[in-house]
């Protein structure tokens, strides 16, 4: 009984209070815990935004050394849970391996899993923003064909992860620390972002009191689509696709051809119209590590002319639709090396730090109730049921 109201796609449903994130959608405004995004990816590294994304506060000195070091120390995965990538094909897509190995956290850690204690949501934080690096590493190397590569706990987040994916044992491995910048920078732009599809379904899935591994797992599961994570690499195969800049025009007249079912990827977003913050810094970062790493991809041309063709189009202006954060970031990601089917992952990495973020907030709050949406059946009336012999 009550009043529902129909709302496909959750567009003006508030599915909860928080304090993490803040998105003002018309003016192209986020915060994380109040402070402007690009402001953290000029002066913070991930693992400073991802402190405060958890915590609420930029961290101290001190404090940022303990929180460093813990996530150092817990870089590594149980070795069984090593040999489940021996289970997958070579060519499984690495999403698929990390939404199966993720998932598969929860029958390997289910020592600290009472929601309801601070330091046990607190050992569950750490080991998971720890260990996806590892993971996603190990995802890339089984589908190279390359022997894993165990964290080197002296480096830094992003270098670590760069020496699971880049370093072989047969030679010296030294990391770029241009590539390690870029990365750091681009993972703070991910980090969190309030209750999009991935964060709101950890959320969904947390709510019945799940195991808080399994909950994550369900998120990267949401994040693989290509509406949501999976349009990085759709971007890169879109451009590929496209091929040349003189096929621009003959792609956008596809695209405003409803009956075709061809979006340009890595435009328009639910909440910003007006323009993705988050783009104007990675189109910006994509040039300067271009040229600090003296990558010359036509790809940067295309995607630039793409880009002013849409943003003239009056099919683009009529419904505000923008470059969002991951038109440029797979361009950045091909100039660090990683293939096209990683980039995914890269973001799974990334928005970890919200996912667990978000579940802390939301099992710490004593209103916590199971997410439960109501539904406008369409289906048939009652009717009565005829055996089989009189149907
Ligand atoms: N290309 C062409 N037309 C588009 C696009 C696009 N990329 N995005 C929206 N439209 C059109 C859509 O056809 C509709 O037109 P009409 O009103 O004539 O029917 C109108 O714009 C509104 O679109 P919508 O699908 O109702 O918007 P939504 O808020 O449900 O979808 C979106 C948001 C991000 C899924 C969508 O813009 C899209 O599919 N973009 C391409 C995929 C993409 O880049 N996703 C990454 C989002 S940002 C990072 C992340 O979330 O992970």
């Amino acid at each position: 009984t009550g009043v529902f109201t129909y709302d496909p796609g959750f567009s003006s449903t508030c599915s909860t209070k928080s304090a993490i994130t803040y998105i003002d959608g018309d003016q192209g405004i986020l915060l994380y815990r109040g402070y402007p995004v690009a402001q953290l990816a000029e002066h913070c590294s991930f693992l400073e935004v991802a402190y405060l994304i958890l915590n609420g506060e930029l961290p101290k000195g001190q404090e940022l050394q303990n929180f460093d070091s813990s996530i150092r120390k817990h870089t590594m995965i149980n070795e069984n849970l090593n040999r489940f990538f021996e289970g997958f094909n070579y060519d499984a897509h690495p999403m698929a391996m990390l939404t199966g190995v993720v998932g598969s956290l929860s029958a390997f850690y289910h020592d600290t899993t009472n929601n309801k204690d601070p330091r046990h949501r607190e050992i569950f934080a750490h080991r998971m923003i720890a260990k996806i690096p590892t993971i996603a590493a190990a995802a890339y190397k089984k589908y190279y064909g390359q022997p894993f590569m165990y964290p080197q706990n002296h480096l830094d987040y992003c270098s670590n992860l760069l020496h699971m994916m880049f370093a072989v044992p047969a030679e010296p491995y030294h990391v770029n620390p241009i590539a390690a910048k870029a990365l750091d920078i681009l993972f703070t732009l991910h980090a969190d972002h309030e209750q999009n599809a991935s964060t709101s379904t950890v959320r969904m899935a947390g709510s019945t009191g799940t195991n808080p591994y399994a909950a994550i797992a369900a998120g990267i599961a949401a994040l693989w689509g290509p509406s949501h994570g999976g349009a990085n690499e759709a971007v890169l195969t879109m451009l590929d696709e496209i091929g040349d800049v003189k096929n621009v025009q003959g792609f956008m007249d596809k695209v405003k051809d409803k009956n075709s079912g061809v979006r340009l990827m890595g435009f328009g977003h639910r909440v910003y119209k007006n323009f993705d913050p988050r783009a104007t810094i990675i189109r910006e970062q994509c040039h300067k590590v271009l040229q600090a790493l003296k990558v010359d991809d036509p790809k940067l041309e295309l995607a630039m002319k793409l880009e002013e063709i849409a943003l003239s189009d009056d099919y683009f202006k009529a419904r505000k639709l923008y470059p969002n954060v991951d038109f440029y970031s797979g361009i950045i990601y091909k100039a660090l090396g990683i293939p096209v089917n990683m980039f995914t992952p890269m973001f799974a990495v990334a928005r970890t730090v919200g996912w667990v973020a978000h579940w802390i907030e939301m099992v710490s709050d004593p209103a916590m109730r199971i997410a439960r949406p109501r539904q406008v059946y369409t289906g048939a009336a009652e009717r009565t049921v005829s055996p089989i012999a009189q149907r």
